[in-house]
């Protein structure tokens, strides 16, 4: 089959490399131009595991091209796939902007039967509106379909997500995109689920608010097991054996982050006001996630009680290990409010060096605590589960370890004459 993949994003530059390697004949453009030149000198301008290999072989093997000529391409292929992004406005709602630019550009160049697969995660309504939009601009029904298609990628293990789906959803107003979907996504084996577009979006936005709630009930319980003294991890494990339940998503930390979960939110949030339904739920997971940096911060004070003019050392910067993501990233707030308070930050993150006024960033773990008062674990990537505690306690100047996603063995820090802090962790 031959697709045209809009958007060489996470999401659309991880689903067209699959795509062609499902043996389909794929093009991904971007009006980017600065991305479409990395790509095709063999460099994906990203980090998602296995993703450059994959991408390489389909290239060398002529089943993935990439291109900046966005108009032609649309024009030339019968399948088109919209992976562009949706960010948050200023009040919540998603811009969607470039998916409108996107469907100008088909409606201005159709000439043949397409199907038009919107994977871009929109608020309920608008496939509908693309869909009428079609209808009002003229274009006979016999030459598109819409369908939604969302994607439910997790960064890090995008590739194994998409050829291990737990489900693949499509929404769309007739059965006759079916044989083309199935034929698309042949190789998965996986329950398909058809809905209404409508149906589809909110599929999307229902499985992120639900995986948000789970992380701030984790974080509101990890409170009160540090208040009473108690092991989070029994209390996660009593959870995870009860299989309504289950153990995923039940982390604590700094918060949820990313790209994802924070927007569709606020999105969600936006979609249900406009129709005067009341978001009692969604306001509480995000209020838990939004004072979880004061939280820690305040658990920091109970040992560093004037963080003036101290110096921090910050380990992970990105919003979650396995990624060079930072978009709303909990390290980037928690790095920020330290600095507000007067500290001086140093950070270190296997994947990034971060660039940020008044922040020191650091290519080697061990140089980044030099002189430190205290270290927090903010993002936890497997190197910090297996660090050097005597280097590190050689090289600080104080001793406190604020393991703020639960992920360091304490006994073993402790036994290297630090402070283990950790939250709900006995
Ligand atoms: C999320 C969803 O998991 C994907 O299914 C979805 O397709 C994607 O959003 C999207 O809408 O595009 P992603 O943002 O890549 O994927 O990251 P997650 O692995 O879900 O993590 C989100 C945030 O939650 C991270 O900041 C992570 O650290 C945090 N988290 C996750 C916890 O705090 N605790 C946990 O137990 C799990």
């Amino acid at each position: 089959m031959r697709i045209c993949v809009v958007g060489a994003g996470y999401v659309g530059l991880t689903t067209a490399t699959a795509l062609a390697d499902f043996g389909h004949d794929v093009q991904c453009v971007d009006m980017e131009y600065a991305k479409i030149d990395s790509l095709t000198q063999g460099k994906v301008p990203i980090y998602e595991p296995g993703l450059q290999k994959l991408m390489n072989k389909n290239c060398k093997e002529g089943r993935l091209h990439f291109s900046s000529q966005v108009e032609e391409s649309i024009k030339d292929y019968p399948i088109i796939l919209i992976a562009v992004g949706t960010p948050s406005k200023e009040d919540g709602s998603s811009n969607l902007t470039f998916i409108n630019q996107v469907v100008k550009i088909i409606v201005s160049t159709i000439n043949e039967y397409k199907t038009i697969i919107i994977k871009s995660t929109v608020p309920p309504g608008t496939n509908e509106r693309i869909h009428k939009t079609f209808v009002e601009m003229g274009i006979a029904n016999d030459l598109f379909d819409i369908v939604a298609n969302p994607e439910f990628l997790r960064e890090g293990t995008a590739l194994w997500d998409i050829y291990y789906p737990n489900k693949i959803v499509f929404g769309t107003k007739t059965n006759r995109p079916f044989k083309i979907l199935k034929k698309l996504y042949k190789r998965q084996k996986t329950p398909f689920i058809f809905t209404s577009l409508t149906g589809a979006e909110l599929i999307k936005y229902a499985c992120n608010a639900f995986l948000a709630t789970k992380i701030s009930f984790a974080n509101e319980m990890n409170r009160i097991c540090d208040a009473y003294e108690v092991d989070y991890s029994d209390v996660a494990k009593g959870l995870a054996t009860d299989p309504r339940i289950g153990r995923d998503y039940l982390n604590v930390g700094l918060g949820f982050g990313g790209s994802c979960l924070p927007k569709d939110l606020r999105s969600l949030k936006h979609s249900a006001l406009k129709q005067k339904i009341g978001t009692k739920l969604l306001d509480a997971v995000m209020q838990v996630n939004d004072t979880q940096i004061e939280f820690y911060l305040n658990k920091l004070g109970t040992v560093l009680p004037d963080l003036v003019d101290k110096q921090i050392t910050v380990w992970g910067v990105t919003y979650k290990p396995g990624t060079d993501d930072l978009r709303s990233s909990p390290a980037i707030a928690l790095i920020e409010q330290l600095i507000q308070m007067g500290c001086r930050v140093h950070t270190y993150d296997p994947m990034v060096q971060l660039v940020l006024s008044d922040v020191s960033s650091y290519v080697n773990q061990y140089e980044s605590v030099i002189g430190s008062d205290a270290l927090i674990i903010a993002t936890e990537w497997e190197q910090f589960k297996k660090c050097n505690w005597s280097e590190v306690k050689s090289r600080m100047k104080g001793s406190v370890v604020l393991d703020a996603r639960n992920c360091i063995d304490g006994k073993n820090v402790s036994e290297h004459g630090l402070h283990y802090l950790g939250v709900g962790k006995r």
